[in-house]
């Protein structure tokens, strides 16, 4: 009997503990077969050897529900162990999320201008032709509005097709002087390596009296932020073309993949067209009542910085969701 309390409290498992039991309590148990022999003791000793039985099955019986209940919480303690969650375990495989590369490219642009203490305005998506097009010198039936691809509405409204009526909005709504930019999306028909019908641009816009805002304030402030953003780059101004502005320029930087060399990139030019600029036209302020003010106004697309930035070939990429191509940009 000692010998089975032993085993008992020496169970590693439950399973090890049933099969002790079977083999002292079951059917064809040690202790079950003793009671058997009741049958053939004499009288006169069966009281004393039926007590001394029962006595062990009840320390035995008692020894067993005693370690199946350690057993029991052991078996729990691991099964818990081994499902437990270690929320504080770092776990390099988990993916997190990054900044779409546009939206970089443009946080960036907005808080170098915020720095210089540049307002940032907004406009609605669809405009109306006076503030898209007449307001900023482009009348109708203007050849110029053909530079514009534009998505027309039965309304005669329009997707905007540049971020240029924020210009005409703000001054609308505010007195010179003015310091602001305008981030945003647009819209042109237009879809191929470099375009995409939705694209984002980022306009600026300064008025203030005749004698404070010249074209050589324009340049100092656009080649200061050209470089800011794509390092040491050269900066060249091409005298261009836009109805809102007189005179107008195209800025060019030297190309950032062959340094001016010249590559593929640049069409073997070793320039880069980044931005559109120029001296605010009399007909913009005239359109919004502004009298004995100057000013200057440049717009440039986000998606071509992003680019040049990061070197990206084609534009649609960008748009196209690929987790391994955004995921680059972490
Ligand atoms: N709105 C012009 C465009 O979308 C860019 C521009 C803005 C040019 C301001 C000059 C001044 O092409």
């Amino acid at each position: 009997m000692k010998e089975w309390i032993e085993k008992i409290t020496n169970a590693n498992s439950l399973e090890e503990l049933e099969s002790l039991r079977v083999e002292i309590l079951g059917k064809k148990g040690v202790l079950t077969a003793e009671f058997a022999k009741l049958k053939t003791i004499p009288n006169e000793e069966k009281k004393a050897f039926a007590q001394n039985l029962n006595e062990q099955k009840i320390a035995i019986t008692e020894a067993i529900d005693n370690k199946k209940v350690v057993l029991e919480e052991d078996a729990l303690n691991k099964k818990l162990e081994a499902e437990k969650i270690d929320v504080t375990r770092f776990n390099n495989e988990v993916s997190s999320a990054a900044v779409h590369p546009v939206i970089d490219t443009m946080d960036r642009i907005i808080t170098y201008f915020q720095n210089l203490n540049f307002a940032v305005e907004e406009g609605p998506l669809v405009e109306d032709d006076f503030h898209n097009f007449e307001a900023l010198n482009l009348p109708k039936y203007h050849p110029a509005r053909d530079m514009q691809d534009t998505f027309y509405n039965k309304d005669f409204t329009v997707l905007r097709t540049h971020t240029s009526p924020v210009q005409i909005r703000t001054m609308l709504n505010q007195k010179p002087p003015i310091r602001m930019i305008a981030p945003g999306t647009v819209f042109r028909r237009d879809f191929d390596l470099t375009h995409t019908p939705m694209f984002h641009q980022v306009e600026g816009l300064v008025v203030d009296s005749e004698d404070k805002v010249s074209f050589a304030n324009l340049k100092h402030v656009l080649v200061e932020f050209l470089q800011h953003m794509f390092g040491d780059v050269e900066v060249r101004f091409r005298p261009s073309f836009f109805p809102f502005t007189e005179p107008s320029a195209e800025v060019d930087i030297s190309c950032v993949f062959c340094k001016g060399e010249g590559c593929r990139v640049c069409s073997h030019t070793g320039w880069l067209e980044v931005l559109g600029c120029g001296v605010v036209d009399p007909n913009v302020f005239k359109a919004v009542g502004y009298e004995n003010v100057s000013g200057y106004a440049f717009g440039l697309g986000v998606e071509r910085f992003a680019m040049l930035i990061h070197n990206i070939g084609d534009l649609r990429s960008l748009f196209e969701s690929d987790l391994k191509l955004l995921g680059q940009f972490k």
